[in-house]
C-alpha cells in the first residue's frame, strides 16, 4: 500500500494527465508488443523504437517487468493483458486481484513512471474455439480488478476493457449485426459496465483471416482500394470488409442499447510470409490503406460522424516462437522484423514518412549454417535432420507462398540449417547435423529469400520458458531418433 501523502500526489499526477489527454480528439496508430520469440531485443531498444518512430500507444498481452521498467517516463500510453489462463484466479479472488493490479500496475504508475492506461481482462475470451471456458469468469474477473484498482485509488485512470474477437457477432449485412445468442447475457453485462465505467468496447479485426479462411471471399474487399463487389445493404454501401466488420458490431451494440459506445481496434493487420496471401506488397497496401482510411476521419455508414477511432496494429515484430496452428503466416505479423527493421515504407500519420529502423542492435557475426555441398546425402537422413531443425526453429517461409519457398531442395536444406544454428547462437555443433552441415560466411540469401542472422541476447533477458520448452521438446526427440536408429 501507498503512504498517503504518496497516494495523493499520484492522485493530482493522474488528474493532470487525465486533464492533458483528454485535450486530444484525434485518431491514432498504436501497436501490439509481442514478445513470443526465440531472442529479444533489449526493452529498451524498442522503446527508443516507439518514441523515434513516434508510436503514442502499445498494447501487451500480459505483464513483463523489464518491458514496464523500460516505458516509465517514456509518456507512452500502455495497455496491459491478464492472460486468459489468469481469468480463473483473479475472478474467485479478490485478494489476487489485489496481488495483480499491485505487482503489475501500482508498481510502474506514479510521476516519472509509466502512463498505464488499460488493463486488458483476458484476451479474446469468447472465441468459438474456447468452447465457453472463460466466458463466465470475465466479468467476475472484472469486478475484482475494479474492486483492486478503486483501492489503489487509480479507478477512473486505468480502465477495464476486454479485447474481443470478431466472432462474437455474426449476420449478413451489417445493419442486422448482433451478437452470438449464448452471448447476449454476458455481453448486456459487459456492455453496461463498460458504458459506466467509460471503457471503450474492443474489438480485433481481420480481413486477412476472412480471406484466407474462405476461397469465396473477393480479394478486393479485404483492401481499401475499392471493390467489384461492394455489399449492398439497404441505402449503405460498404467497399472494403474493415468497415463492413465494424458497423456489424456498431448493430450488434445498437441492439443492446449502446450504439454509441466508443469502440477501439484492438488488433489489426496483415501478414507479410508464410502464405499465398501473406507477401510484403499486400501488407504495406493493406496496412497504408488502414491507417490513411482511419486517419481520414471519414467514419463508416453507421457512424458517418466520425468519432476518433483507436486502433493497435499487429504487430510491431515478427514473433519466429509463435505456434504455427493458424496458419504458417502466424509468425509474419510485423511491421518490423524479428531484430527491428522495418520490412516496407510505412506512413503511420505520425511525423515519420517511413518507418525508423531499430537502432544498436547487436547481431551475431556475419556467418550462416548450410547444407555442404561435397556431401551426397542420405535422404532419409537429411529429412530428419530438417524436421527436428524446423520443429524448432522457423522455417515458415518455405512453405507455398512464402519468400523462400522457390530455392529448391539444397536450398530448404541449407535454410532449416541456418535457422536452427542462429537459433543455437552459431554454436558451431549446431551446424554438424552428423556431417551434412557447414559454416559459411557468404549470405546465401536468394532474390527475396533471406537466411538470417540472429541477434545477441546481451544484455536483453533470459530466454523464455518457451524457448526451454522447446529445447525439452528436441532433447526428447533426438532421443526417441537415436533409440529408433541404434
Ligand atoms: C503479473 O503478471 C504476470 C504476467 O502475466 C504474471 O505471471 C504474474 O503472476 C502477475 N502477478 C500477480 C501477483 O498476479
Ligand atoms: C500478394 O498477396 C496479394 C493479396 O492476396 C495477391 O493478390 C498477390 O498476388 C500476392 N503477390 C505475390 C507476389 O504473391
Ligand atoms: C522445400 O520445402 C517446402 C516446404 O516444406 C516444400 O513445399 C517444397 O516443395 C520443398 N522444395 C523442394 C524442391 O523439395
Amino acid at each position: 500500500m501507498l503512504e498517503p501523502r504518496i497516494k495523493a500526489a499520484n492522485f493530482m499526477w493522474l488528474l493532470v494527465m487525465a486533464w492533458s489527454s483528454a485535450l486530444v480528439v484525434e485518431s491514432t496508430i498504436g501497436v501490439n508488443w509481442g514478445t513470443v520469440t526465440f531472442r529479444k531485443l533489449k526493452p529498451s531498444t524498442v522503446v527508443d523504437l516507439l518514441k523515434d518512430n513516434k508510436i503514442p500507444k502499445v498494447k501487451f498481452f500480459e505483464a513483463d517487468p523489464d518491458i514496464l521498467k523500460a516505458l516509465m517516463g517514456s509518456g507512452i500510453q500502455v495497455m496491459v493483458g491478464i492472460p486468459n489462463e489468469m481469468l480463473a484466479l483473479v475472478s474467485s479472488s479478490p485478494a489476487a486481484a489485489d496481488m495483480w493490479v499491485r505487482q503489475n500496475i501500482t508498481t510502474y504508475m506514479g510521476k516519472g513512471g509509466a502512463d498505464i492506461r488499460y488493463i486488458a481482462v483476458g484476451n479474446e475470451p469468447f472465441l468459438t474455439s474456447y468452447n465457453g471456458q472463460f466466458q463466465n469468469l470475465v466479468m467476475p474477473a472484472i469486478r475484482n480488478i475494479q474492486q483492486s484498482l478503486v483501492k489503489a485509488n487509480l479507478a477512473g485512470y486505468v480502465k477495464i476493457v476486454v479485447p474481443c474477437n470478431a466472432d462474437a457477432y455474426e449476420s449478413s449485412l451489417p445493419s442486422q449485426g448482433a451478437f452470438r445468442p449464448e452471448l447476449t447475457q454476458i455481453m448486456t453485462q459487459l456492455v453496461q459496465f463498460l458504458n459506466s465505467n467509460g471503457s471503450p468496447f474492443i474489438v480485433n479485426i481481420y480481413p486477412f483471416l476472412s480471406l484466407y479462411d474462405n476461397g469465396d471471399f473477393p480479394q478486393d474487399y479485404a483492401f481499401f482500394e475499392g471493390t467489384t463487389h461492394p455489399v449492398i445493404d439497404g441505402n449503405n454501401v460498404y467497399t472494403n470488409a474493415f468497415d463492413g466488420n465494424y458497423d456489424t458490431l456498431v448493430a450488434a451494440l445498437s441492439q443492446l442499447g449502446y450504439g454509441q459506445m466508443p469502440i477501439v481496434i484492438g488488433e489489426i493487420g496483415w501478414p507479410s510470409d508464410g502464405a499465398p496471401s501473406a507477401n510484403l506488397t499486400a501488407a504495406r497496401v493493406f496496412n497504408q490503406g488502414l491507417i490513411n482510411h482511419v486517419l481520414g476521419n471519414k467514419g463508416t455508414p453507421l457512424r458517418p460522424s466520425a468519432p476518433p477511432m483507436d486502433i493497435y496494429l499487429f504487430s510491431l515484430f515478427d514473433e519466429g516462437a509463435k505456434s504455427i496452428l493458424p496458419g504458417t503466416f502466424e509468425r509474419h505479423w510485423g511491421i518490423f522484423s524479428f531484430d527491428g527493421q522495418a520490412k516496407y515504407p510505412l506512413h503511420l500519420g505520425l511525423g515519420n514518412k517511413v518507418l525508423k529502423n531499430a537502432k544498436n542492435v547487436e547481431y551475431l557475426p556475419s556467418r550462416w549454417c548450410v547444407a555442404n555441398p561435397s556431401r551426397t546425402n542420405d535422404l532419409t537422413i537429411v529429412a530428419n535432420h530438417m524436421r527436428l531443425a524446423c520443429s524448432v526453429a522457423d522455417c515458415t517461409t518455405l512453405n507455398y507462398g512464402g519468400s523462400c519457398n522457390g530455392i529448391g531442395e539444397k536450398g530448404n536444406i541449407s535454410y532449416a540449417f541456418n535457422s536452427y544454428y542462429q537459433l543455437q547462437m552459431q554454436d558451431a555443433r549446431s551446424c554438424d547435423f552428423d556431417g551434412l552441415g557447414m559454416v559459411t560466411s557468404s549470405d546465401p540469401s536468394v532474390g527475396n529469400c533471406r537466411f538470417l542472422v540472429g541477434v545477441t541476447d546481451k544484455g536483453s533477458h533470459s530466454s523464455s520458458t518457451q524457448t526451454k520448452y522447446q529445447l525439452w521438446v528436441l532433447i526428447l526427440f533426438v532421443m526417441i531418433q537415436r533409440s529408433i536408429l541404434s
